[in-house]
């Protein structure tokens, strides 16, 4: 299995990231990236929201690597997409992550009275140079086709909550069909489920953990995954899932864990934050 792929628009992203949310205790994120990056990650996934983005950028500049090496990821949060001012937002947290440029800005969650707006702006951004690539989260098959409504770019990337236990077949379906790929956020289900007992019988079978399982499930499934860890083994372990491959039964009683339960509060389907 490749272990990047490339985007709508050209660009390729590796398939494995490491997820920064909540990484933000003293030294935490600067630590997991350095980690992260010596296990062989190239793809780090941030936020405004997250409030960290000041420490991701030294954890990189700490690192001493080509900045080309490097696969960078921010979004811009509602209250700067109802402010008007996108490019302020991108120029702010540019200034936090010492970068002159993110490979990817994504629109963090929808916000429906300025969505059209700001999805415009996003596309003049990726003229600027400023980023590379484009994408949104956390939007249903209605905004992906609002924006085929009102723009010939699509998004590249939709990441969304995906692990077995919540799986929009219906969602990841549609991005697929239209060359939009999907990043899957909570790959780990924030680990509510790793002792599910068709997790914990195919750890068994493969000799591999149940984290793994749920990993190497979404990645045959052609999703990019982010999981978040600070601890420098589990960092590791969740990038070792290249050297194994579930059978295509083993893929489906994964499939049959869909509970259609998030694990995140918040719905995007219902939820105009
Ligand atoms: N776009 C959005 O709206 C959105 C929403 C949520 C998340 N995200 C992104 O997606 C990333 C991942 O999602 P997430 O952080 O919500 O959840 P997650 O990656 O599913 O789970 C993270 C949790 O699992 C633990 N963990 C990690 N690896 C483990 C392992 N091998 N065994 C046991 N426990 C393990 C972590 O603890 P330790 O750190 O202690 O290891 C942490 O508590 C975020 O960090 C963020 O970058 C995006």
């Amino acid at each position: 299995m490749e272990k990047t792929v490339r985007l709508n628009d050209g660009t390729e992203i590796p398939v494995i990231g490491l997820g920064l949310f909540r990484s933000d205790g003293e030294n935490e994120a600067e630590q997991a990236i350095r980690y992260a990056y010596e296990a062989g990650y190239r793809l780090f996934d941030t936020a405004s929201y997250y409030h960290n983005e000041e420490a991701v950028g030294r954890g990189l500049k700490m690192l001493g690597v080509p900045r080309e090496e490097l696969f960078v990821t921010t979004k811009i949060w509602t209250d700067e997409q109802r402010s008007g001012d996108i490019e302020g937002a991108l120029d702010r947290s540019l200034r936090k992550l010492q970068l002159d440029y993110v490979d990817m800005y994504m629109i963090h969650w929808p916000v429906r009275e300025c969505f059209d707006q700001v999805w415009e702006e996003m596309v003049r951004l990726q003229g600027t140079g400023k980023v590379k690539t484009i994408g949104v989260c956390n939007c249903s098959i209605a905004y992906l086709k609002k924006i085929m409504e009102i723009s010939e770019v699509l998004p590249a990337v939709n990441q969304i909550e995906c692990h077995p236990a919540y799986f929009e077949r219906d969602t990841v379906a549609f991005c697929q069909e239209n060359h939009i790929a999907v990043e899957a956020y909570a790959p780990l289900g924030r680990c509510k489920y790793l002792n599910h007992p068709v997790l914990v019988r195919l750890a068994e079978k493969y000799g591999k953990s149940e984290a793994q399982i749920m990993l190497r499930w979404e990645v045959q499934k052609g999703l990019i995954v982010i999981p978040k860890s600070t601890k420098q083994h589990r960092i590791e372990a969740n990038a070792d899932i290249f050297d194994f491959s579930l059978e295509q039964e083993d893929m489906e009683a994964v499939d049959g864990m869909n509970e259609f339960r998030r694990v995140i509060d918040l719905d995007p389907k219902t939820m105009d934050i």
